[in-house]
């Protein structure tokens, strides 16, 4: 893949950043997601010193993390300048944006307690490589949760014809890069399915970790992947 097509993900953000927030599919898709995502980071890292969300957009799940961690510093990278502005221009005190890209954290080593990141994995230049620059900037005992499309069920034919499959991966795929990196995979969970899109709604499984009642048949469509940094020597709050 050429340097221009890696490119193209970014200048589509770029373009969109405008009517990013006004678009639809924030109530059907972006914002349950972070929902579920929030809810899950919170109970699996509780009281992180510093969250950083990595292609954060225009900063919506950030703005949602306040409620999560009161206590914590939150900091949202993304390489899109045009979305960057929208966020900084929703004014959070208490959020810090930051322009870069994943393969290249402008962080330094193990400062982070937690890092997310909500539909933006499958859009890296390099997933391999932003796993490792994710490890490196997460502290020993640090948590990362992962909500994206990945190749399962019946996603994984879908993707397949697509072409998408060289950035749509299993989880045992995912598993094993995260392995790679130095990571130990910790899980997965179902985040949205199709059927709550379609219904505007939650899936069972995101009703029940968020307090509501749904009852209708699903197909995933988005999936929380969660790993951790095993622990080493101490080396600060993150
Ligand atoms: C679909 S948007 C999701 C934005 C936000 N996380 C949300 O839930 O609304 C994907 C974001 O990933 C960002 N992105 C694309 N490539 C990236 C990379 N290599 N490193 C970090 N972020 C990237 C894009 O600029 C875009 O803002």
């Amino acid at each position: 893949m050429t340097g221009a097509e890696d490119d193209r993900d970014v200048t589509q953000f770029e373009s969109w950043a405008a009517t990013y927030d006004s678009s639809p599919l924030q109530k059907r898709y972006f914002h349950p997601v972070q929902r579920v995502l929030l809810h899950h980071a919170a109970s699996v890292a509780p009281d992180p010193a510093h969250v950083l969300d990595i292609g954060c957009g225009t900063g919506s799940l950030l703005r949602r993390a306040r409620a999560a961690f009161p206590g914590s510093t939150l900091i949202g990278l993304d390489p899109a300048p045009s979305m960057l502005r929208a966020a900084r221009a929703r004014h959070s005190a208490a959020v810090r944006y930051v322009a870069g890209r994943v393969e290249q954290l402008p962080f330094p080593d193990a400062g982070f307690g937690l890092v997310l990141s909500t539909l933006s994995f499958h859009h890296w230049r390099d997933q391999r490589r932003g796993l490792a620059e994710t490890g490196r900037v997460l502290r020993p005992g640090g948590t990362l949760v992962v909500a994206d499309h990945f190749a399962t069920g019946w996603l994984r034919p879908v993707f397949a014809t697509a072409g998408k499959r060289d950035r749509m991966h299993t989880h045992r795929e995912v598993d094993a890069m995260l392995r790679a990196v130095g990571l130990t995979p910790a899980g997965w969970r179902i985040a949205h399915t199709v059927t709550a899109f379609l219904h505007g709604s939650r899936h069972r499984a995101c009703d029940r970790a968020c307090g509501r009642a749904c009852h209708r048949p699903f197909l995933p469509l988005v999936a929380l992947c969660t790993a951790t940094k095993p622990h080493g020597p101490a080396t600060g709050a993150g």
